[in-house]
């Protein structure tokens, strides 16, 4: 049993270093399409910010809470609706007939929801989305919340969310402002940090309430977006930077487990121990940010 975990707190944190070699987003790029998705994003603009938006925000991000292929190729809520926005260069062969476009019943995400056409739709901003009476239009319900749920366990063959979970992505959705603003904003380590700091924050909340499952999926959204930051640090010369965090990766992996055996309060300090190093840690990692894929020039020198 605690060997079989170590291997799985391994394997995380060498799947850590061979994403080294390709930033997941790739995967959903056109061919050809040059670094913009990876160097920019639309500008974020929230009405307001709770512990519960922060965890939306987090889980909106991560992969973990769909399954099947998507969970396998690290894609999320946020590879379509970045920000809240539509992605308009989003492309994937089968799914996807020009950028921007997806079919929500096919055979790759979900063979049994599959309904045997190629259509793909736009994909749509969610901005205003709290404004809206109707969501979809392939199978269009009344409901935000069963459309979302949807969305997790029929399109992307997630597990059943727990009412929590919906909770958060459906605050964080219903906090996206009304109106659609088409500047963008540059993807940097310093906005990273601070991000990893804040979500940290709330679910180091959640934890000190409930040790239970959401806290467990929280961890594993905040390993994930750990391991976001670690595949921007492939170059060789940032050896000790890249140990560090693959090191904060397995202690997160170890938090969420003792999550899970209701020793959250525990687990809630140590998680608030590591914010505080992580916070330390940013003047000098922020030092090295030139020579990380965060770095304009660098993210398109590589391919
Ligand atoms: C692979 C791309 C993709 C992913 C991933 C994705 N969506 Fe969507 N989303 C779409 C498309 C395409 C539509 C339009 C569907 C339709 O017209 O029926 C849509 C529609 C929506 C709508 C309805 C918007 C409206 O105004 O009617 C909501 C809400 C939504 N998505 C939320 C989410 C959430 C939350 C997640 C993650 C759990 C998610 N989406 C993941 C592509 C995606």
């Amino acid at each position: 049993m605690v060997m079989g975990f170590l291997f799985v707190v391994l394997m995380l944190a060498l799947g850590g270093a061979a994403q080294a070699q390709g930033l997941t987003e790739r995967r959903w790029q056109p061919p050809g399409d040059g670094p913009a998705l990876l160097a920019e994003r639309p500008k974020r603009a929230l009405e307001s910010r709770s512990p519960l938006i922060d965890l939306g925000e987090l889980w909106f991000r991560d992969p973990g809470i769909l399954g099947g292929e998507a969970r396998r190729m690290g894609l999320a809520c946020n590879a379509c609706h970045p920000e809240g926005a539509a992605n308009r260069r989003f492309f994937i062969e089968g799914v996807s007939d020009h950028p921007g476009r997806f079919d929500p019943t096919n055979a790759i995400f979900n063979p049994l929801a599959d309904d045997g056409a190629f259509a793909p739709v736009d994909i749509p901003s969610l901005r205003g989305v709290a404004g809206k009476s109707r969501f979809g239009t392939v199978a269009p319900t009344t409901s935000l919340r069963d459309f979302v749920r949807h969305v997790i366990v029929v399109e992307f063959m997630g597990t059943e969310p727990t009412p929590f979970l919906l909770d958060a992505l459906l605050a964080y959705v219903r906090a996206l402002p009304p109106a659609e603003d088409k500047t963008t904003e540059r993807i940097g380590l310093a906005g990273a940090i601070d991000d990893l700091l804040r979500w940290g924050r709330a679910a180091a909340t959640l934890l000190a309430q409930d040790g239970g499952a959401d806290a467990a999926s929280a961890l594993a959204a905040l390993r994930t977006a750990l391991g976001q930051v670690h595949a921007r640090f492939a170059d060789p010369s940032l050896e000790a930077e890249r140990a560090w965090i693959e090191q904060g990766g397995v202690r997160l992996g170890l938090l969420g487990r003792q999550a899970e055996t209701g020793k959250g309060e525990d687990a809630a300090a140590a998680l608030q121990a590591w914010l505080v190093e992580l916070a330390a840690r940013r003047p000098a990692l922020l030092a090295v940010e030139s020579r990380t894929l965060f770095d304009p020039v660098r993210l398109a020198e590589t391919r």
